[in-house]
């Protein structure tokens, strides 16, 4: 164990999340930027899918849905969240108005020191946070709470996970992966999975099914999108390790859903846990 894997540990359940992947501030900090724009009312059924895809086409700003018919209200969707260049290099962390070449050659700067850096960055594993505001077990999860978009007209049905991140621990060796995969929303409480063979999520999970089990995985939904763009890239293993241990670590627990319900934050993070 490395020193700083040991200072992590040491450090487990005394602290309490500290918010660098918060969504609520990354959010507060496009709009500081004038990059969010709020829309309000939109059909959940094609049109939410359809706003954002002109909108990606011109590289626009992050949009956050809001106020749908027959959702609790402070219920909201947020997608587009790194279009262009600005939103971009809000995500990983870059200060000031940078042109697109700024941006990819800021990033590739950045992608060749992080496996060297990534020591400076130890895991601090933590008791709670945010995510653990609202925690729903059992049969009481109810899914259909969230507002689901039907994004394109042949989809078959609502997707629930779109930009959103699993966490899968592998059997063998402990080793732990997240990879985003899309899941519909087939139920109340109950999720598809779409998993492209070949993936460490499909082969991981292949793992615990050879074995007769079921396959634990964590799924994000409503993160910071710096998770979903380590989610979806294909970095380093240590770089992804490094964002996603935390999370890995909620697989030990039990089954939940914690997420959005009324009030002024109008909290978007749900985590769950399917068996
Ligand atoms: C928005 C978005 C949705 C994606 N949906 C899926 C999906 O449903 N199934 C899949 O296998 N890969 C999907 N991918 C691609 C994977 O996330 C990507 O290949 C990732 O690197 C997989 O991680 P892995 O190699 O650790 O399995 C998606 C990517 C994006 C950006």
């Amino acid at each position: 164990m490395s020193d700083n894997v040991a200072a992590g540990a040491a450090r487990r359940s005394q602290s309490v999340a500290t918010g660098v992947f918060d969504l609520r501030r990354w959010l507060e900090k496009a709009k500081a930027i004038g990059q969010l724009t709020e829309v309000e009312g939109a059909e959940l059924r094609f049109e939410l899918g359809c706003i954002t895809d002109l909108n990606a086409k011109r590289g626009g700003p992050p949009l956050l849905f809001k106020n749908f018919k027959g959702y609790k209200e402070g219920f909201r969707v947020q997608t587009g969240s790194m279009m262009n260049a600005a939103t971009l290099g809000l995500t990983m962390g870059f200060e000031g108005a940078l042109s697109d070449l700024e941006v990819v050659n800021k990033v590739a700067e950045i992608l060749q020191s992080v496996e060297s850096r990534a020591a400076d960055f130890p895991v601090e594993y933590v008791t709670t946070g945010s995510v653990m505001e609202n925690v729903v077990t059992g049969d009481d999860v109810d899914l259909t709470i969230f507002p689901t978009p039907t994004w394109h007209e042949l989809d078959g049905g609502p997707y629930i996970g779109t930009a959103c991140w699993q966490v899968f621990r592998d059997p063998d060796t402990g080793w732990v992966n997240v990879g985003t995969y899309r899941n519909q929303l087939l139920g109340k409480n109950v999720v598809g999975n779409l998993i492209d063979p070949g993936h460490h999520g499909d082969l991981i999970r292949r793992k615990y099914w050879n074995r007769g089990q079921p396959c634990p995985i964590a799924v994000g939904f409503g993160g910071h999108p710096l998770i979903f763009l380590m989610s979806m890239e294909q970095p380093g293993d240590h770089q992804r390790l490094q964002a996603v241990r935390p999370a890995g670590d909620l697989l030990s627990g039990r089954g939940g859903i914690t997420g959005a319900d009324e009030g002024d934050q109008g909290k978007m993070v749900a985590l769950v846990q399917v068996m």
